[in-house]
C-alpha cells in the first residue's frame, strides 16, 4: 500500500536506537524526509548516515536532551516545519517503592514523559493546521491501559500526556491533523535485551532461560519486534489515517487481559 506520504518531513525523537530507530526507518521506506533526535549525537549520526545510504532520504539530526525545556527548544528551532511527529524515548529510573520517590523524581519523570510532548506538539501543531495535514503519534506503554503501582513514575505522565493528546487529536481532527498514542507492550530492543541480563544477574539464572520465561508469559508466546511497532507507527502518519485521532492504540501480543 502506498502511503501517500511520499516527500513529506517527520521529526522523530528518539531515533538513534531500538523503536524511534525502527520508526524513522520505516518512514524513510516511505521517501519521508527526516529529523532525528537524541542525546549521543554520535549513534545519532551514524542511524542517520545507514538511512541516508539505505533509503536516499534527507536526514538531519539534533543531539539534544528532550528532558529539558532548552532540549525541546533547540529541536524546535530546527526542525522547520514537520508534517509528522514522533514522540519516542524517555524510560523512568528503575525504583519501584513509590515510598521513596522524591519530588525531583517526579519531575524528571513529568519533564520527560509528559512536558516533552507537549512542548513539542505545541510547537509544530499550528503549522501542521495551516497546512492542512499533520500526524502526531507518541510512544508510550501498555501501562497507561493497566497501571501498576510500581510503574506510576511512567504511568502519571503518561496518562496525562493522554488526556493532552486526546484533546489535540479532537481539536484539530478538522484540519487533517491527527494525535494518536501507541502502548507498547514488551519489544525486543536493545534496553530490554539489557534489562534481561540484568533481571538474570539478579536471579542468577541464564539470561536465555530468563528471556524465554519472560516472552512466555504473554498471549503471542514472544516479545514485539521494533519493525511492527514501525509499521503501526507508519500507517498512523499516512494519508489513509486522517479518521484515525485521539486513541490510545495497545500493541502488546495479547499482553493486556480485558475486552476494552
Ligand atoms: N521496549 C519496550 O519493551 C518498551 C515497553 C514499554 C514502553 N516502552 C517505551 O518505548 C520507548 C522506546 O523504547 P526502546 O526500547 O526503543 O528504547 P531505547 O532502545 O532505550 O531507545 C530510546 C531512544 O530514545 C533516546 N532518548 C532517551 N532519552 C532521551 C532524552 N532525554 N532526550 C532525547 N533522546 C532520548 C535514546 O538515545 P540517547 O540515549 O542517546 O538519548 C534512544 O535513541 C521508551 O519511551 C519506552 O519507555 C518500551
Amino acid at each position: 500500500m502506498d502511503l501517500g506520504i511520499f516527500g513529506r518531513k517527520a521529526v522523530v525523537c528518539g531515533a538513534s536506537r531500538g523503536i524511534g530507530n525502527a520508526i524513522a526507518v520505516r518512514l524513510a521506506q516511505e521517501g519521508v524526509n527526516l529529523v532525528l533526535a537524541a542525546r549521543d549525537g554520535k549513534a545519532l549520526d551514524a542511524a542517520a548516515a545507514r538511512i541516508r545510504a539505505d533509503h536516499g532520504v534527507a536526514v538531519e539530526t539534533v543531539a539534544t536532551d528532550l528532558s529539558v525545556a532548552q532540549g525541546r527548544r533547540a529541536l524546535l528551532a530546527a526542525c522547520g516545519d514537520p508534517d509528522i511527529l514522533v514522540h519516542n524515548g524517555a524510560w523512568p529510573d528503575e525504583n519501584p517503592d513509590f515510598r521513596n520517590w522524591s519530588r525531583e523524581d517526579w519531575v524528571r519523570a513529568l519533564d520527560a514523559m509528559l512536558l516533552s510532548p507537549v512542548e513539542l506538539i505545541t510547537g509544530v501543531v499550528d503549522g501542521m493546521k495551516a497546512r492542512g495535514f499533520g500526524r502526531i503519534v507518541a510512544v508510550t506503554s501498555r501501562f497507561v491501559k493497566e497501571p501498576r503501582l510500581e510503574h506510576m513514575l511512567s504511568v502519571s505522565p503518561r496518562l496525562g500526556l493522554a488526556g493532552f493528546m486526546n484533546g489535540i487529536g479532537r481539536e484539530y481532527a478538522r484540519h487533517n491533523v491527527t494525535a494518536n498514542a501507541m502502548l507498547t507492550g514488551i519489544f525486543a530492543t536493545e534496553t530490554q535485551v539489557a534489562f534481561g541480563h540484568e533481571l538474570a544477574r539478579r536471579s542468577g539464572k541464564p539470561f536465555e532461560a530468563v528471556w524465554k520465561e519472560r516472552e512466555a508469559t504473554n498471549a503471542a508466546g514472544r516479545f514485539g519486534r521494533p519493525e511492527e511497532m514501525a509499521a503501526l507507527c507508519a500507517f498512523l502518519c499516512s494519508a489513509h489515517a486522517g479518521f484515525i485521532t485521539a486513541q490510545n492504540i495497545l500493541i502488546d501480543g495479547g499482553g493486556y487481559p480485558g475486552v476494552f
